[in-house]
């Protein structure tokens, strides 16, 4: 019985002696470019200080053109369902800025202006 104990305490210090086999590499990952920026107009800041947070700027340049209306209830929307930080006062800007960048974007692809 006690030599049990013994061989049982020997290979756990075995155990213990042989180092983890573990090794750690440096990666590097590359995140997608991203390379549009909000053009300029009044309204930038807001659309930067408020939503560009959680949104690229290309991802808020190639949402569906919309009215006005519809970005009051989308910044609304990402208050009250997603918890954005968003200021209230600064969806005016917000609203008025996407409205004029789509307007601008459409103008340049020579789409229909919305109905
Ligand atoms: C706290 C993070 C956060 C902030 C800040 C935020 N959003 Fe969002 N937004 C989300 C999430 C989460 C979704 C849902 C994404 C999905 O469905 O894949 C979303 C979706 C959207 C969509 C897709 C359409 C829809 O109705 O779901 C639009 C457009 C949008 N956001 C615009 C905005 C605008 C404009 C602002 C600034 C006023 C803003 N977001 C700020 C988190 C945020």
């Amino acid at each position: 019985m006690r030599g049990l104990i013994i061989i049982a305490a020997a290979l756990a210090l075995a155990g213990c002696e042989s180092e983890p086999k573990v090794t750690f590499t440096d990666a590097a990952i590359t995140l997608p470019d991203d390379p549009l920026e909000l053009p300029e107009g009044p309204g930038r800041e807001a659309v930067l200080e408020n939503c560009t947070a959680c949104h690229s700027p290309s991802t808020m340049l190639q949402q569906p053109k919309v009215s006005a209306e519809k970005w009051q209830s989308i910044a609304e929307k990402m208050i009250k369902v997603y918890k954005a930080p968003v200021d209230p006062k600064a969806i005016p800007q917000i609203v008025q800025y996407m409205v004029a960048v789509q307007a601008a974007g459409a103008e340049q692809q020579g789409a229909a202006p919305a109905p």
